[in-house]
């Protein structure tokens, strides 16, 4: 067998030594023991005993099992789980990830005919389920919410798909999402799923620019947003947005002939919204008039669910694809297991559906499972950094999953993070003590790695020392987790992802591509398909292949660092390409330094990444400057705004670094390393210098740095 389940077999045998210490123990010992990697934190024999998967023992089997016969251990999944108008051909998978052999394919369930809103709706109300409660919806102001139980879900969800049909909107057609976190997102996701439409979900914190260049790759027949959205105190105009996204597709070809736009009455009335007759649609006003059923479109595993765009290190975003059926199993299997779920669970994820995780893990995995999901409109910390917990107990929630710069800025606002014992954490911490949170079961991370010291106050002040944190590793491209604890399996690390998920065999690679094995770093690869795999890239296989496969051929290169420790635990390193990582927000240098450069009076730009107490990373921008063109302080505010104008405020600038010239090498190349220390002040870190054209600008961006 692999390297790798050598690894799982030899800590397979942990526990049971160290399951002596009790839970207390344990946590203590870990406080002790701060940051270091031996720091175990042991589940619960309460929670251990209730779980899915109660042992390393248990998951080591089904690993086993998983990675010796893969195609019989997700068809079982596949055939007992979910339903299939018709049954997939004689293959279960067909592969190839090698470019040394030909076109990279990835193919599950081949031939077998499904419909994921399907096995998301009309069987979870067969098998039960009508009259439990889909979507809780809480709105920004606190006091307003809404529910609809799955029969009325499903309901909402057939008159939409209706209505698109009747525009013309077909099996594949592409769909563009611009909705912010209200319950019309997953009734829009799971209405073109119903026909077969594509849905492209984009961000609605992402600018005009960005959307229209996602529609003018995408081409939809429709795109569907709603007038306007509050975020904490401020109103946002989404349907501005809109408007000029369009007006700038236009002038590149693509003409929309429908905008279905919601009203979000809580934020902006119909009456203040801009229109254009003829073209924008209110969604109350035709959608209603619909028949509450509609026919489902059959569809391949192999068919298109679903184009997210994501940033790369290089050139424009890329629209990752995803097919129905290896999905479908892939989210709802890593859903159930990673999170333990069960049936009363009250499942609440503080992710937008305009990333993926909230496409696995707000809608598809959670329905499919038939969970109880909260949608939250608004912004954590409104109208105070009490509000998430305020949500918990309002609805119970026992599984709560976000991300760790969630977790830091709530952890800053209430607590000093010097704490070393759970008494003083509790006292330092009101806005989280303020509530019971004893609803709790399971926490989850996701989005960057989770620094040991947030993991702690996490697990010790939110969780109340007792609910196990899944800390989920994976990528828009993955389709779901791929390195993740079993909460009730595992003995944790704060900071480790521990392990990986059945069927998943990550690799870590040297620069020349060859496995290194035991306690070791390098470049994270997987080996092998999973169900949950993406396809390729949107109108660009040679791309797909390029980024993804060519570096290290025979594997998926994941773009992520990472080490193993001697125990066999992952711990990811973040990103080794020039993707930076903002507040789990993926950015592209690449595409920050082409919105700095379309500046008039910005002659050229470099951007690197610099540790961010809250965010991660921040981003840090070097810019040079036209010639005889002098900094000002207006000047560095007009080149953030025209990156919040073309990206999106979440990638703007947190500094501006003026710089007469860049430090490159003699082939013009930029030496991002060098800017990586200056930016960090790492000033004696620099290295080797003399390669560069003109050594000089370095001491000349130092002596710049603070100005
Ligand atoms: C990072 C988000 C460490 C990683 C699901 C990855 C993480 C990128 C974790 C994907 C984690 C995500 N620990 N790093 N638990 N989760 N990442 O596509 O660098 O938005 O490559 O998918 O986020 O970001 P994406």
């Amino acid at each position: 067998t692999t390297n790798h389940l050598r690894h799982v077999e030899s800590m397979a045998s942990l526990p049971s030594g160290a399951g002596k210490i009790s839970h207390l123990n344990a946590v203590i010992l870990g406080e002790a023991l701060a940051s270091e990697e031996n720091d175990f934190v042991f589940p619960s024999d309460d929670f251990s005993r209730q779980a899915l998967i109660p042992s390393p023992h248990k998951y080591l089997e089904m690993y086993k099992r998983s990675i010796e016969d893969p195609a019989g251990f997700w068809s079982g999944i596949a055939s007992s789980e979910f339903y299939w108008k018709q049954k997939w051909g004689d293959q279960v998978c067909s592969e190839n990830l090698d470019v040394r052999k030909g076109d990279i394919k990835i193919e599950w369930f081949k031939g077998g005919i499904t419909n994921i809103c399907y096995n998301c709706l009309d069987r979870n109300i067969d098998a039960g389920l009508a009259d439990k409660i889909a979507l809780y919806w809480e709105s920004n102001e606190p006091g307003f919410d809404a529910h609809l139980t799955y029969s009325q879900l499903l309901r909402r969800v057939c008159q939409l798909a209706n209505y698109l049909k009747s525009i013309g909107v077909r099996k594949g057609d592409a769909v563009i999402v611009y909705l912010p976190m209200l319950m019309e997102l997953p009734i829009t996701m799971l209405a073109c799923a119903r026909i077969g439409a594509v849905h492209s979900v984009v961000f609605a914190g992402f600018s005009s620019e960005s959307l229209a260049q996602r529609i003018v790759d995408c081409k939809p027949k429709v795109v569907i947003t709603c007038n306007a959205v509050k975020r904490g105190p401020k109103t946002i105009h989404l349907k501005d947005i809109v408007d000029a996204a369009l007006v700038e597709s236009a002038k590149n070809g693509i003409s929309i002939d429908v905008c279905l736009t919601y009203e979000n009455q809580s934020a902006l009335k119909k009456e203040s919204t801009k229109w254009q007759e003829g073209r924008d649609v209110w969604w109350e006003d035709v959608v209603p008039k619909y028949p509450t059923t509609c026919d489902v479109e059959w569809v391949d595993a192999e068919d298109p669910l679903f184009l997210l765009y994501t940033s790369g290190s290089t050139g424009k975003p890329k629209g990752v694809l995803h097919t129905t059926g290896g999905y479908m199993v892939y989210t709802a299997t890593t859903f159930k297991y990673a999170f333990d779920y069960k049936e009363s669970d009250v499942y609440w994820c503080t992710a937008d559906c305009g990333w993926i995780t909230g496409h696995s893990y707000v809608t598809y995995g959670p329905m499919l499972n038939g969970a109880t999901v909260v949608v939250y409109e608004g912004t954590p910390n409104y109208p105070d950094s009490g509000r998430c917990w305020d949500i918990v107990d309002k609805y119970k929630v026992t599984i709560f999953y976000t991300a760790p710069t969630l977790v830091r800025s709530l952890m800053r606002d209430g607590d000093e993070a010097s704490c070393i014992s759970n008494l003083v954490y509790t006292l330092k911490s009101p806005y989280v003590t303020r509530y019971s949170r004893k609803s709790l079961r399971v926490l989850g991370s996701v989005g960057e790695p989770i620094n040991p010291s947030a993991w702690r106050w996490f697990f010790n002040v939110v969780g109340g020392s007792r609910c196990p944190i899944s800390d989920t590793w994976w990528q828009t491209e993955t389709g779901g987790f791929m390195i993740t604890p079993l909460p009730g399996a595992w003995p944790q690390k704060p900071g480790s992802a521990t392990f990986p998920f059945f069927g998943v065999q990550p690799v870590i690679v040297d620069e020349k591509g060859t496995e290194i094995d035991g306690e070791c770093s390098g470049y994270l690869c997987v080996k092998g398909s999973w169900p949950g795999a993406f396809r390729t890239l949107y109108g660009d296989h040679e791309r797909y292949e390029t980024t993804y496969f060519r570096p290290f051929p025979g594997y998926y290169f994941t773009g992520d660092g990472c080490s193993r420790d001697k125990d066999g635990y992952h711990w990811l390193t973040g990103r080794v390409d020039d993707v930076i990582n903002v507040s789990g927000h993926r950015i592209g240098t690449a595409e920050v330094e082409s919105a700095l450069v379309s500046h008039p009076q910005c002659a050229e730009a470099a951007v690197v990444g610099v540790e961010h107490e809250v965010k991660g990373q921040g981003i840090y921008a070097f810019v040079t400057l036209v010639e005889g063109v002098p900094y000002s302080e207006e000047l560095r505010k007009s080149l953030i705004l025209t990156v919040r104008n073309q990206i999106g405020a979440f990638a703007a600038p947190d500094k501006i670094h003026w710089a007469p010239g860049l430090p490159k090498t003699r082939s013009g190349k930029i030496m991002r390393r060098i800017l990586r220390k200056i930016a960090s002040r790492q000033l004696d870190e620099l290295g080797d210098i003399s390669t560069l054209a003109e050594p000089g600008v370095v001491d000349q961006l130092i002596a710049l740095a603070d100005s």
